[in-house]
């Protein structure tokens, strides 16, 4: 008999039957967005988290991990309703986020920045004023951005997409004046190229001293893994998994592949 019986469910599993270490960690995340995640041309997943999903899962808690695309700005409401275990794709943790989900110890520090055309006129942050800012949907860019926009007293224009990628496109294109997004992912695409630069001044990261970057920075944050509320006994074992792979010596490896000067 395969039919189901009333009071019986055949869906997502409920948190009591969600086993603590599961056989296989389902991870939901916004690809691509590099160099967190991203594919290669040959279809191949890459990335920072990807590498530190492969240290922490298989390495350290003998677990098979899978990647599973969704959108950035659902990428809560999709965890929480089970579409995924837990969120790895470069997300910050705040108190906005912290009300809906749970996260890991911080595993990455990074900074909102700006890019702009070589070309541009703008040359500080105060030029801002008036300009076509592109951000991703749902991201902490995105509310930056719009701090700034309630900074200028609403002269600001908001264009908002989906993807990162796109907003890269539009800036390329003369759509738009600016983009603001996570430091390390401007500078993974103005780095190739000779017509997208950082826009200068201090800020946020300054406080930082000698970590600070070069460039203007609107705020300081640290991604970490997203979990369910009800998942704690998880992610416990998820943190002391982090912190082996910091210990050990993995965490840096993968860091300098990424991230060297
Ligand atoms: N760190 C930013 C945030 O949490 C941007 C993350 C976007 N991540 C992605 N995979 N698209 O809002």
């Amino acid at each position: 008999d395969t039919e189901s019986t009333s009071g019986e469910t055949t869906g997502e599993q409920t948190e009591s039957e969600e086993s603590v270490v599961p056989s296989k960690v389902v991870i939901g995340s916004d690809i691509p967005y590099r160099p967190f995640e991203y594919e290669t041309t040959s279809g191949e997943l890459k990335g920072f988290d990807v590498e530190i999903a492969q240290a922490v899962f298989e390495e350290e808690l003998g677990v098979e991990y899978e990647f599973k695309k969704t959108s950035f700005d659902s990428i809560i409401p999709s965890l929480n309703s089970g579409r995924f275990r837990i969120i790895m794709s470069a997300m910050t943790i705040n108190e906005k986020r912290k009300e809906k989900v749970d996260f890991s110890e911080p595993y990455f520090t990074a900074y909102q920045t700006v890019i702009i055309k070589k070309d541009s006129s703008i040359s500080s942050k105060e030029d801002l004023k008036g300009a076509t800012i592109g951000v991703q949907k749902g991201t902490t860019g995105a509310s930056a951005a719009e701090e700034l926009k309630t900074e200028f007293d609403g002269d600001l224009t908001l264009k908002k997409y989906d993807q990162i990628p796109s907003a890269f496109q539009a800036l390329i294109n003369g759509q738009i004046d600016a983009i603001v997004n996570d430091n390390t992912v401007n500078s993974e695409f103005a780095d190739k190229r000779d017509d997208v630069v950082f826009l200068e001044g201090e800020g946020a990261a300054a406080a930082e001293g000698e970590n600070a970057p070069p460039y203007l920075t609107l705020t300081v944050e640290n991604y970490g893994i997203g979990f369910r509320k009800a998942d704690d006994e998880f992610r416990k074992k998820v943190n002391e998994a982090l912190a082996a792979v910091k210990e050990n010596g993995t965490y840096d490896e993968i860091y300098s592949t990424y991230f060297s000067g």
